[in-house]
């Protein structure tokens, strides 16, 4: 299986976002990233579920949903129905989190857990088996074109030896500061998603920038 992408939204050009969807849907990416921030968890707002629902109007591919949020529980429905495919929930923003997973799984979408950076992997080997995708944050979240984490690597290694010890099919994601550099090393390091902003969005041809990022293998 070769490396999936998910360019994330949060750095396209809001002003046209229906043209910016339309690249997508047409590219090798395999999801599209939808970063939600609440002002609270992260120190940043970006958009809710109206944008989500008019993104997905728009999207041939599978919405990856990333929210930064406190209290994510109260949302999870208002996304499911607004079109995500897969929801992630943070770690530190979540006091049950097994049971926020079985909620997100009950909807019928896939289970994603994300991480800050400084939340070690080894948190997560309890409820690896009802984990579908695991967001590592390769930057602290709330802002997109940061300087990647390069203990990254490391966080990567580990997990995916978590996963393969307990049998689980977990994917692993990386998100923030993805770019050419850095994306053929998190996928021998064991990364299956590699989501992309700016790299994608700032770049000239962000159409050949996917196609590049899925060459990677
Ligand atoms: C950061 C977001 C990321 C962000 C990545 O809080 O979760 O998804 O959009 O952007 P880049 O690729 O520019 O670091
Ligand atoms: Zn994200």
């Amino acid at each position: 299986m070769s490396v999936k992408i998910a360019p994330s939204i949060l750095a396209s050009d809001f002003a046209n976002l229906q043209k910016e969807i339309e690249m997508i849907n047409v590219s090798e990416a395999d999801y599209i990233h939808v970063d939600i921030m609440d002002g609270v968890f992260v120190p940043n707002i970006s958009f809710g579920i109206p944008v989500t629902e008019a993104v997905n109007k728009h999207a041939k591919k599978p919405l990856d949903v990333h929210l930064m949020i406190v209290n994510p529980d109260q949302y999870l429905e208002a996304f499911k129905n607004a079109g995500a495919a897969i929801i992630s929930v943070h770690y530190e923003a979540c006091t049950h989190l097994h049971r926020t997973l079985q909620g997100i799984k009950q909807l019928g979408c896939k289970a994603g857990v994300a991480i800050n950076p400084h939340t070690s992997v080894e948190l997560l080997k309890d409820v690896i088996m009802d984990i579908d995708l695991v967001c590592i944050m390769s930057v602290n979240p709330g802002f997109g074109g940061q300087k990647f984490i390069e203990n990254t690597y490391a966080k990567v290694k580990r997990l995916k030896e978590i996963i393969i010890e307990n049998g689980a099919e977990t994917e692993i994601e990386i998100d923030g500061g993805v770019n050419e550099s850095n994306a053929p090393l998190l996928r021998a390091a064991g990364a299956d998603v590699l989501v992309a902003g700016s790299f994608v969005f700032s770049s000239s041809d962000p159409l050949s920038t996917i196609e590049k990022l899925k060459k990677i293998d």
